[in-house]
């Protein structure tokens, strides 16, 4: 394993003026004439969300010599724009009733409202794309797009099936997550103009990110302290969601136990005391341990795919990265 010396807290506080003007890009670019969308779109944009994409568009881009301003803010707006999206139609899709700590859109304002709120920030995205001039950086935008979309959908397919496969699973939050992420990493080296091989080092590495992200995602849904993740424990599990700590208890827990968990999977009315049981399942099995090493070893697969740089602040940053999706509590 690599060793990372900067820490995740100076990575950030490094970023913060480009953070700032990113942060006002996005103020600036919502600006509909329809109330309701500034409204809807303004108020998930305000409830926090830790911008870790804007982050490694910044990182990528000047550890490839990139250093253009009106380039990083608005490709790092473009970013946040789509992921909200994401958010504002997968928590419609999983009838979420907590993101970032508070009600979602969705209950405030309705499905409706979410959904079209939703579209409307994925085409603002890539009409801010456009405005770019990229070709490289339009097509990459729009088929993440296309991927995203694909991932969800394979995801629905998949709801409730008990036998879905561990490979499968993969593919999933490969399109779902981390192709967003990758393209993160990627888009930065764009606007820095990187040799070829600097692009396919950063979409390796944001990809490796990006599924080590998804699994400490899936993971902590079992074992989070509630009021640091801001949505609640267990939800994937009443949602019907397949996830690995799952497919590994499925996969080697006795058939009585597998009865039990098959009774719970996508119930919404299960409770506390079952979710409790079940993590104490997935414990004594090593689920939990199971998928946590996978994160990590998708994460050390992220760190490797820098050997071509060399040492750097910027390429310590991505390392902590690396370190910090595997660690973090929210
Ligand atoms: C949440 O992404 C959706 C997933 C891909 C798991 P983030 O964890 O980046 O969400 P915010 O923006 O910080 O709330
Ligand atoms: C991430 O999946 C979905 C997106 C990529 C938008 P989840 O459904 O696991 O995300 P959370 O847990 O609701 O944030
Ligand atoms: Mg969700
Ligand atoms: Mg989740």
């Amino acid at each position: 394993m690599i060793e990372n010396i900067v820490e995740i807290d100076q990575v950030w506080s490094e970023h913060k003026v480009l953070m700032s003007a990113i942060e006002a890009e996005i103020r600036k670019e919502l600006r509909s004439e329809v109330e309701l969308v500034n409204k809807v779109a303004q108020y998930i944009i305000d409830s926090g969300g830790k911008r870790i994409r804007p982050l490694l568009l910044i990182i990528s881009a000047h550890l490839c010599g990139g250093t253009d301003k009106a380039l990083i803010t608005m490709g790092g707006g473009i970013l946040e724009f789509i992921h909200t999206a994401t958010l504002l139609h997968d928590d419609v899709i999983d009838n979420a009733e907590i993101r970032r700590g508070i009600s979602p859109a969705r209950v405030l304002w309705g499905n409706q409202a979410s959904i079209l709120v939703g579209d409307y920030l994925y085409t603002l995205a890539l009409s801010l794309a456009v405005k770019i001039d990229k070709y490289e950086a339009n097509t990459v935008l729009a088929d993440t797009c296309l991927k995203m979309a694909e991932g969800e959908i394979l995801q629905l397919n998949h709801n409730n099936d008990l036998n879905l496969s561990e490979q499968t699973y993969l593919q999933i939050i490969e399109h779902k997550t981390a192709s967003l992420i990758s393209t993160s990493c990627l888009f930065g080296a764009i606007i820095a103009d990187a040799p070829e091989v600097e692009n396919e080092a950063l979409r390796s590495y944001g990809k490796n990110l990006g599924m080590a992200f998804q699994v400490a995602d899936d993971t902590l849904d079992y074992m989070a302290d509630n009021d640091r993740l801001g949505k609640s424990l267990g939800e994937d599990l009443k949602e019907g969601k397949i996830t690995l700590p799952l497919i590994h208890i499925l996969q080697n827990c006795k058939d009585s136990e597998r009865i039990w968990i098959e009774k719970l999977i996508g119930n919404e009315d299960f409770f506390p005391d079952d979710l409790k049981k079940m993590i104490d399942l997935m414990t004594a099995y090593g689920s939990i341990r199971y998928a946590l090493k996978r994160a990590q070893d998708f994460s050390d697969t992220a760190k490797q795919d820098l050997d071509s740089f060399s040492d750097s602040l910027h390429r310590q940053s991505l390392f902590a990265l690396a370190d910090y999706v595997v660690q973090r509590d929210h």
